[in-house]
């Protein structure tokens, strides 16, 4: 057999089906070896033996994920990985639902091993954000689950009590789409969870949590501070080893959150476990009945209070149903009053029934959360995690049910790889040596067999009119299995002639295939028939807490059914019968889990313990059928779709047989040596894994190479289509191009042709009229239609070399020398003017900018208003006519007080009596401050001997215009207001009378202004 290097290259070998020799001991040894060099997965074929390595290893990395991912099974390390990987591949390519079924004994690590495959199925699938919320749904169940469905043992310390198989749901691409979790035990089996059971302590999470409640939320749950105080808790410390209570509370809470339960939900669920709690705090006690019989009562009516608040019921009601019983009889209610003992009875199944119903309760609201509305068909991976093989001290009938249900798997195990194999190839016709194993069947009859096997005996006991007990159910159990190899009793033995003292007369034994079980047959009647009064599911049902009413429809007077509910028993086989065959239906994939100790401890081998599961697992016999047998069969249609490619004779296309397709699919080379492949009746087997990889290795080359050729067809078309399209709409566009070339051209021509008419037709009327002598009436522009252009260039031209002086003053412009280009000469002209006028505005000085600004507020104020305007208008401003700016002193009076001289100049005053102009000059002074003074301005006359006189001065000046037009100006500039000018009347003050004066033009030869005062009249003649 040719071996793979990666599952050689390391420790002992990695698949057993290579080791040589094979022996029970060989295999031991190579397990032993493996284990201590931390290697705790080994394959038999495409089974995973894993063995619980009681220690963190870091072989669980993103990175380990990564390599497993799309590797192939047979090319890496064993890992639990490897077959994760193979189950989502085959399902995702192949679609073929699978399912993985890990087994193994309480504590082997079959929940570890669960959560392991989940995470890597997570982990590979694609990370959108729809895609992510859906796989933390999933992967937070198990937290939820586990704190209520999980308990310490002395087996183990997170023991299952509960079984989960989960189905994963996936679309077509692979990504997950929901799931639906599935408890595998009966309603009326809740001591399988709670409730000190011999070895089992209460489920964990319903222990463990209640520390962190009752501290958190004493008042509201109405529990003690200290959780020691409640009965059902007891002394024994449920906590774990490394785990803090809190922090296990909130990650609880966060998953439930994550899930989609609600804040209103969460305390619900408190609430009802709460009252679990507080009912094992309800005493009885005895009370006195006058008929004598036994009766109790409640004897702390507080507890009772609490619970009665807690879930919103009368005490009353409670109270009755706690310690009466009613039974119906013929339309009659009989109430009796039941025992202490009785009372108790009824308080614990009440407690273990909430318990149990609200763990149901928990699995259907999570798959409410996580199950997939209908659709597209989908590929289902069902992943089962089942409480493992029991053997306690003093087993009672729920390690019966586990070991049933241990048994059962065994039984599918040994089907599906050992039997069913081996039948395959007898039914196939390939040569086969049988190879014995143990076939379980015969143990899953004693159990199971509907014409009597140990159960379907159990619900007829039960059932049974007239006193029923263990001795009676054990007597009827030796009357139809006294002889049944598997079973012992006493009696039995005793019949054997064996005497066993190991083997009390209250328990039978029965021979699984994992050992041998004592179970002590006390209480198995009560535990199968486990109901619970009526009266307690009725008194639940009344309650306002809406989530336990809704425990307990049976409850409703209204659905009341005097009919039996089905045993636990029942029950239970109906939910594995289901089970199992919802795992037949599916392409199983096994992981066999080992615990290597019983004392939960690293790197301890024990090798007595791991010898009874190696061969109570048949791992001896599934390595011999593997080894004889072949890896892997399929087929021939499947076969030869899927391998077809590998062959010219089959492919592109096949119109033969499938059986012979498939043997001509094989392609050249597939087969390395003799006896490597087998064709059956319809399947084809290949023997060793290696062939099925190198096969594999060549499909995935030919569907490179496959794909290559269809992508290089396409692109091959696509281009194609491309350039068809790129030439259609080539030609298109020069066609469109061409036509509109061709389009302009004529009009271009059309153009031209009219031109040329035009011309010629000018042409022909003038020679007409030279012949005809009438040439010289018409303009000469007319005379030649070519004579305009030398003209016109020659009035540029000449423009150009006489254009008139620069002078502004100077407004000569040469005239048109045709009529034609009258207008355009003007616009010329008025052209050169501005131009003109800017050049000469431009290369002014800020002197003479000031002076030409003054000038035309001159002309602003007095043209055609005053006379001595028109002569004033050469004569430039002087401003300083009496040379004050020599003077020394002025020069340095204005050093120190730095204000401008705007004029200074001699005026004459008019005498306010007599209107007579005075002789000779008084001089005055206009200035204008500095900038930072108060913006003021003075005009100062300079005093005369007529000190204190009052009212206006009159006053002739030579430079008038220039005088009022600066006055003007410093106000403007000062004060922002301008000076009314009155130049031919106003009245003014002298002393308190108003004169008005008018000025009038004098006669001729007058050289001064002369002014006559006539009573309150002025008239000024002037020159
Ligand atoms: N692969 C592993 N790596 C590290 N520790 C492991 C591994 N598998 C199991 N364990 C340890 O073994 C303990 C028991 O494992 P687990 O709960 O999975 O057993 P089980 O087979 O489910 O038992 P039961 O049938 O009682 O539920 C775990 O709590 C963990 O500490
Ligand atoms: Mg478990």
């Amino acid at each position: 057999m040719e071996a793979n290097p990666s599952v050689l290259a390391t420790v002992g070998v990695g698949d057993l089906v290579l080791l040589d020799p094979l022996s029970e001991e060989s295999l031991l040894s190579n397990l032993r070896e493996r284990f201590l060099h931390k290697e705790i997965y080994t394959y038999i074929g495409n089974v995973v033996i894993s063995v619980n390595p009681y220690r963190q290893l870091p072989i669980y990395s993103a990175e380990m994920v990564e390599q497993y991912c799309n590797g192939n099974f047979y090319a890496m390390k064993p890992h639990i990985y490897a077959i994760a990987e193979d189950a989502y591949s085959s399902l995702r390519d192949r679609n073929r639902d699978q399912c993985i079924l890990i087994t193994g004994e309480s504590g082997a690590g079959k929940t570890e091993a669960s959560k392991l495959v989940m995470s890597y199925v997570a982990a590979v699938c694609s990370k959108g954000a729809d895609v992510t919320k859906v796989k933390e749904q999933l992967l937070q169940s198990n937290p939820v689950l586990e704190a209520f469905g999980n308990a310490k043992t002395i087996r183990n310390n997170n023991s299952s009590r509960f079984g989960k198989y989960m189905d994963v749901e996936f679309d077509f691409k692979g990504e997950p789409l929901g799931g639906l979790i599935s408890n595998c035990e009966c309603n009326s089996l809740p001591s399988l969870h709670v409730l000190h059971a011999q070895g089992t302590y209460a489920a964990h999470g319903f222990a463990a949590l209640q520390p962190v409640m009752c501290r958190r939320l004493p008042r509201r749950l109405k529990l003690q501070r200290d959780c020691r105080h409640h009965g059902y808790l007891g002394d024994e410390n449920p906590r774990l080893p490394g785990m803090d209570d809190a922090t296990n509370f909130q990650a609880v809470q966060d998953a439930m959150r994550i899930i989609g339960f609600s804040e209103a939900e969460v305390m619900q669920l408190l609430e009802v476990t709460a009252v679990v709690l507080k009912l094992g705090d309800l005493q009885l006690s005895g009370q006195f009945q006058a008929s004598g019989m036994d009766a109790c009562g409640i004897q702390n009516i507080q507890v009772l209070r609490d619970i009665c608040e807690l879930i919103g019921l009368q005490e009353s009601i409670l109270e009755q149903a706690l310690c009466s019983r009613t039974v119906e009889a013929k339309q009659e209610k009989v109430v009796t009053a039941l025992s202490v003992a009785q009372g108790y009875f009824g308080r614990d199944a009440l407690a273990k029934n909430i318990y149990s119903r609200l763990f149901d309760w928990l699995v259907t609201r999570i798959n409410e959360s996580i199950q997939v509305t209908a659709g597209e068909r989908r590929k289902v991976m069902g992943v089962l995690d089942i409480y493992g093989f029991e053997i306690f001290q003093d087993n009672s009938f729920e390690q019966f049910i586990i070991n049933y249900c241990n048994e059962k798997l065994q039984q599918i195990f040994i089907l599906m790889t050992l039997k069913e194999e081996q039948e395959e190839y007898f039914r196939e016709g390939i040569k086969w040596t049988p190879v014995t194993f143990f076939d379980n069947s015969i143990i899953c009859d004693l159990i199971e067999s509907g014409k009597g096997g140990i159960l379907v005996l159990l619900d007829e006991e039960c059932l049974r009119p007239g006193t029923v007990s263990a001795a009676t159910f054990l007597a009827k159990l030796d009357q139809a299995f006294g002889s049944h190899e598997h079973y012992e009793s006493r009696k039995s033995q005793s019949d054997r002639h064996i005497t066993d003292t190991s083997l009390p007369s209250t328990c039978f034994r029965v021979h699984h295939y994992a050992g041998k079980v004592t179970y002590n047959a006390t209480g198995f009647i009560e535990k199968n028939t486990d109901r619970l009064y009526r009266g307690l599911a009725q008194a639940m049902w009344q309650a306002k807490h809406t989530l336990l009413r809704s425990l307990f429809p049976d409850g409703d007077p209204k659905k009341a059914s005097l009919k039996m509910p089905p045993t636990a028993g029942f029950q239970f086989k109906a939910s594995i019968n289901t089970l199992m065959k919802n795992l037949y239906s599916k392409n199983p994939n096994y992981i066999r889990c080992i615990k290597p100790n019983e004392n939960q401890a690293p790197g301890q081998f024990t090798d007595e313990l791991v010898r009874s599961q190696v061969r109570y697992l048949g791992l001896l016999e599934n390595v011999r059928v593997r080894r004889a047998g072949y890896a892997y069969r399929q087929p021939y249609q499947p076969c030869l779709e899927r391998y077809r490619l590998l062959s010219t004779h089959t492919w592109p296309r096949w119109t033969g047989t499938a059986r012979y397709g498939a043997w001509g699919a094989r392609g050249p080379g597939t087969w390395s040596s003799q006896g490597e492949l087998a064709y059956g009746h319809t399947k084809v087997f290949i023997r060793t894994p290696q062939t099925l990889f190198n096969l594999e290795e060549r499909r995935r080359r030919r569907v490179e190479e496959l794909a290559t050729v269809i992508q290089k067809t396409y692109r091959g078309w696509r281009c194609r289509t491309q350039y068809q399209l790129m030439r259609k709409s080539q030609i298109l566009i020069s066609a469109w191009f061409r036509g509109h070339a061709q389009k302009k051209r004529y009009q271009h021509m059309k153009r031209a042709a009219l031109l040329i008419q035009t011309y010629a037709r000018g042409w022909k009327v003038r020679r007409a009229l030279v012949r005809g002598g009438a040439l010289p009436l018409l303009p000469p522009v007319l005379h030649s239609p070519f004579s305009l252009s030398p003209k016109l260039q020659k009035f540029f031209l000449g423009l150009k070399n006489n254009l008139p002086p620069l002078t502004v003053s100077d407004r000569s412009w040469p005239p048109a020398p045709y009529r034609f280009l009258t207008n355009a000469n003007q616009e010329l002209k008025t052209i050169f003017y501005h131009w003109k006028c800017k050049k000469y505005r431009d290369q002014l000085s800020l002197e003479k900018r000031a002076a030409m600004q003054t000038k035309l507020c001159a002309s602003e104020l007095f043209k055609g208003k005053k006379t001595r305007y028109g002569p004033s208008v050469p004569e430039p401003f002087q401003g300083d006519y009496v040379g004050l700016q020599k003077n020394p002193k002025y020069q340095k009076l204005q050093a120190a007080a730095r204000g401008k001289l705007v004029l200074a100049d001699t005026v004459r005053k008019v005498n306010q009596a007599n209107g007579k102009v005075r002789c000779g000059g008084l001089p005055g002074v206009l200035a204008v401050p500095a900038q930072d003074a108060d913006g003021t301005w003075c005009l100062l006359p300079q005093q005369t001997g007529t000190g204190g006189a009052k009212g206006d001065v009159l006053l002739v000046s030579d430079h008038v215009i220039e005088v009022v037009t600066r006055v003007h100006q410093v106000l403007l500039e000062t004060t922002q207001q301008a000076t009314t000018i009155h130049p031919r009347r106003f009245s003014t003050q002298f002393k308190k009378s108003s004169i008005a004066v008018t000025v009038v033009q004098g006669p001729k030869g007058h050289l001064e202004p002369v002014c006559k005062k006539k009573g309150k009249k002025m008239e000024v003649l002037v020159c």
